[in-house]
């Protein structure tokens, strides 16, 4: 499994609190190997009084990218030297590239997001997407399913103020209104519903964030929890005969466009998918 590593090595990594459970290297990882490339890809607990010296310790050794996950998305953005438009809209940093000392930074979740849906053939043109979250994940979704063409966006937050905070930055891009969850039309008019919080996620697998009755017989069930594969949520939404996308594809083509924007090559989509897959103990991908 080792690849032999030398003076050329380039060295990418995830900078996390926590990153232990992160698939991330594992995926990289397996990329590297499969296509030849003089790479590794490490994990890095990096707590928020560190983030500075990180970055600037990346910047000195020559780190060629890095990835970056809850709860530096935000931060980062103070210690890097550049960050693309969609990353500023969204004001949150998932990938980070080095060009020759030029730490340049970009938001690949929401790309991953609109991929997951369209690998599926959900269409948003016209549609009611409720995103449930205001927080990171959500921002970047929203921003991206807006310039898609929706019919509305409800925006459910436990903290509402967050979800009239991000509807209006997206404010006359959009038809957008925030919700609680006491607001039960966000549910029942949805044609897509994308769970952007982190409720169901392992080790709290028996959380939902809502109760799935109240959707229509016709609407679509994202979440991007990915761990376990198979949330509470999308349990109950299969059950009631709706169509569920899980996490994974989000994680997997948010990936592929970090790699692109690092190598500049299109990673095999396929075998990311059945590395994630099996790192969470899932082999049946079908
Ligand atoms: P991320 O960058 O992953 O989106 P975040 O910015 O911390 O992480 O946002 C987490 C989101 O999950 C928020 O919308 C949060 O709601 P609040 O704004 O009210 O905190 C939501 N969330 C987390 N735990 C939740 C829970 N138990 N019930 C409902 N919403 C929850």
């Amino acid at each position: 499994m080792l690849r032999l590593i030398d003076a050329k090595t380039k060295v990418y990594c995830l900078i996390g609190d926590p990153v232990e459970h992160s698939i991330s290297p594992l995926i990289f990882n397996t990329l590297f190997k499969h296509l030849g490339v003089n790479g590794v890809y490490l994990a890095f607990h990096v707590k928020p009084e560190n983030l500075a010296d990180a970055v600037s310790g990346f910047k000195a050794i020559g780190i060629k990218g890095f990835n970056v996950t809850i709860p530096h998305k935000i931060q980062v953005i103070k210690f890097i030297d550049y960050v693309d438009a969609k990353a500023k809209l969204i004001n949150a940093v998932n990938v980070v590239n080095n060009c020759n000392g030029v730490l340049k930074g970009y938001n690949t979740d929401g790309y991953g997001a609109l991929k997951a849906l369209k690998s599926f053939d959900v269409r948003i043109s016209g549609k009611t997407v409720t995103l449930i979250g205001a927080g990171g994940a959500s921002r970047a979704i929203a921003f991206t399913i807006a310039y898609e063409n929706p019919g509305k966006i409800y925006i459910v937050n436990r903290t509402l103020s967050r979800a009239e905070e991000l509807a209006y930055s997206l404010r006359g891009r959009v038809d957008v209104r925030p919700c609680s969850f006491n607001d039960l039309y966000a549910f029942k008019e949805a044609d897509i519903v994308i769970n952007c919080t982190s409720v169901g996620m392992y080790p709290n697998v028996n959380e939902s964030p809502f109760d799935c009755s109240l959707l229509k017989d016709e609407c679509v069930v994202m979440d991007i929890v990915y761990n376990p594969v198979e949330t509470k949520l999308l349990r109950e939404a299969k059950a009631l005969g709706l169509k569920t996308i899980n996490g994974i594809p989000m994680l997997v083509y948010q990936a592929a466009l970090a790699f692109k924007i690092w190598i500049n090559q299109d990673p095999p989509i396929e075998l990311m998918m059945n590395t994630a897959y099996k790192a969470l103990g899932v082999s049946d991908v079908s």
